[in-house]
């Protein structure tokens, strides 16, 4: 597969590694300074894009990948904002997308964790839940883009929880995410259920960006032969 890397820092490196691993071609690499490199001659070389700059920039990269008939693997988090354009334009253009906001297979295996519990939990009210993410201290995006996937699938269950908030809260309709940026944290994720008598806490914790990036050449591999929408649910079959 001939991958063009939209994003060629912390992330767009640890996929070139994964990628070369495993006899991918990398065929196009854009960052900041070179981002005029990003035109149709250059991408049509690929057979699929990966995405992973960050909230800023995201969006208009993705529009472009659609726009120029990319397949397009994101992993930039904190522009889900601009999603349903997003989501229409693919559909218009007939186009390929895929979006995690987080590509690792563990935590993917998390989500459904957090689901289970978050069901089991939502009759028992006398647990409070509450949840802390900790990342590294360049990550632009508070909470994380994991942390919002997690709190709406709490909240999908809940039966006292209305919203999240990025703070500490007493409401006892808000769900408290702190955030805390911690070097070199590549993300942790904890989500606590307390009551007087006891605490029950289901925890993920990355050791580093592998999984990540071992997910997005997943990824990568899944779609670029496909049309439509997709998430890490369809390429893990969960
Ligand atoms: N979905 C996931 O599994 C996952 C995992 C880790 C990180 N992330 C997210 O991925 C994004 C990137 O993370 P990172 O740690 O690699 O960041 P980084 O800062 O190390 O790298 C960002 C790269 O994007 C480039 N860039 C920035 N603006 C650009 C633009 N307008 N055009 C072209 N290139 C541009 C930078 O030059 C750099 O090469 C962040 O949003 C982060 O939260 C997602």
């Amino acid at each position: 597969m001939n991958i063009a890397l939209i994003g060629y820092g912390k992330m767009g490196k640890a996929i070139e590694t994964i990628a070369l691993e495993k006899g991918h071609n990398i065929v196009l690499k854009i960052d900041i300074n070179n981002a005029s490199d990003f035109n149709q001659e250059n991408i049509s070389k690929a057979d699929v894009a990966i995405e992973f700059t960050g909230p800023h920039s995201a969006f208009v990269n993705v529009m472009k990948c659609l726009e120029l008939g990319i397949p397009v693997v994101c992993g930039s988090t904190g522009w889900l904002d601009q999603w349903e354009e997003t989501k229409s334009y693919c559909e218009k253009q007939n186009g390929s997308l895929l979006y995690a906001s987080n590509y690792s297979i563990g935590v993917n295996l998390f989500f459904e964790i957090n689901k289970f519990v978050a069901k089991l939990m939502c009759n028992h009210t006398d647990y409070n839940v509450v949840m802390e993410e900790i990342h590294h201290t360049q990550k632009k995006d508070a909470p994380s883009g994991t942390a919002i996937t997690l709190a709406e699938q709490i909240l999908s269950f809940s039966k006292s929880k209305q919203q999240w908030v990025n703070e500490i809260t007493q409401k006892a309709e808000d769900l408290e995410i702190v955030s805390k940026r911690i070097d070199p944290a590549p993300g942790t994720h904890t989500i606590k259920y307390t009551s007087s008598v006891d605490d029950i806490e289901i925890i993920h914790t990355a050791h580093n960006r592998v999984g990540f990036a071992g997910g997005a050449v997943l990824a990568a591999e899944f779609l670029h032969d496909k049309k439509g929408i997709y998430s890490m649910k369809d390429v893990l079959g969960l």
